[in-house]
């Protein structure tokens, strides 16, 4: 009874040039290991949950990309969203589609860009997550232990002194501002919440109604469609429609009943080029290598990514990011590595 969703319909635009809005982050592969994100994180889903029971939802752009890539799926495993709204209906639809097959169905809920090594330990987390919620109206999510104050995630409080393994949450705070982050920090029973989710079906859909009740309502008149040949027409129609707003802000920020499972696994959200610094082996001087045969002179701490096969020579270039693709080249120091969505937004106004 258990099932899993991967949200695959980001942009990813903290990664551009690489990472294109017509082939974002989750298609790409990374870090160098062969495999797109997204067909990583479908491999590390498929050793928890049957395979023909992984949901992928998208935009409708990338339906094409999905199936070039996960080319062993059926058809019906991939749903179009025809605008992107964030995460909150995506997840709506998908536990509603799974709840018409299976009533007694069980969800995991994981984003489709992010690292995570040790898959065992990721296993043995998300199954202890899946049992902590199958007889209790639980909404579970794993925690990271925060080690800067990052305002781009959610931080998840549970009770002091909480030593249990399912954790009673308190509050759950998307993306603090930057005086909260630290004072989370310091206070030592918070964690970051991984944007990994794990569920009843049936409850979840039962905090929909009632934290998200138009959202719900639209959904609820056309139940019928679900899983037939109507879906597509009826998200065609309704989707654009639906508040954008993420499930953090949307549910789980009003929500009572959170658990959390420190996670026993090292994850990164891969969120920036200088996240992915931090993943990959280095050289002596700490300077990582994507793709280029390289030669690093004089230089510490810079990431350098290539297409594939090229020859780079950096000479004295610290804590730099360096990035070319076949048509933009981007050379940045990396603290200043946030302003590449607005820098992506004003080239794409230029040229
Ligand atoms: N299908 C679909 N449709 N997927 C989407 C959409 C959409 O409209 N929007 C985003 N996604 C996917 C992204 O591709 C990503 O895999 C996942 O949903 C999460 O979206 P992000 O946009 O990356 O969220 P975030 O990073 O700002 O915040 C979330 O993740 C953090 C950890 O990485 C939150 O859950 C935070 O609380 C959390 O700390
Ligand atoms: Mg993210």
């Amino acid at each position: 009874d258990n099932y899993a969703v991967i949200m695959a319909g980001g942009v990813g635009s903290r990664f551009w040039p690489v990472s294109k809005t017509s082939y974002p982050k989750q298609f790409h592969d990374m870090l160098g290991t062969g495999k797109s994100l997204l067909q990583q994180t479908f491999l590390r889903l498929s050793k928890i949950v049957p395979s023909d029971q992984i949901l992928i939802l998208t935009n409708s752009e990338y339906v094409d990309l999905v199936n070039q890539q996960l080319p062993e799926i059926e058809k019906g495993q991939v749903i179009a969203e025809p605008a992107m709204r964030n995460t909150a209906p995506c997840i709506l639809l998908s536990a509603l589609k799974i709840y018409k097959e299976n009533q007694k169905a069980r969800m995991i809920v994981a984003p489709s860009d992010h690292w995570i090594e040790d898959e065992d330990a990721f296993a043995s987390d998300v199954n202890k997550a899946f049992e902590a919620c199958s007889n209790d109206n639980l909404l579970m999510t794993l925690g990271v232990k925060p080690t800067f104050p990052n305002t781009g995630y959610g931080y998840i409080k549970f009770k002091y002194n909480d030593t249990e393994e399912v954790k009673t949450v308190e509050t759950f705070t998307e993306k603090p501002d930057y005086p909260a982050a630290k004072t989370f920090l310091k206070s030592g029973n918070y964690l970051w919440n991984a944007g990994i989710f794990i569920w009843k079906t049936s409850y979840i859909i039962d905090e929909y109604r009632a934290y998200l009740p138009e959202m719900y309502s639209v959904f609820e008149k056309h139940l019928s469609k679900l899983n037939t040949q109507e879906e597509q027409l009826f998200l065609k129609q309704y989707y654009p429609g639906f508040e954008n707003i993420s499930i953090d802000y949307g549910i789980l920020e009003k929500a009572n009943n959170v658990g959390v499972i420190e996670a026993s696994f090292d994850w990164s959200d891969l969120g920036t080029w200088g996240s992915l610094h931090t993943q990959l082996p280095k050289d002596e001087n700490e300077n990582v290598s994507i793709n280029a045969q390289s030669v690093f002179i004089e230089t510490s701490n810079t990431i350098l990514r290539t297409s594939k096969d090229k020859i780079a020579i950096i000479k004295g270039l610290d804590d730099y990011i360096i990035v070319e693709n076949e048509d933009s080249l981007v050379i940045l120091p990396k603290k200043d590595e946030q302003e590449i969505k607005t820098i992506r937004n004003l080239v794409m106004e230029k040229y």
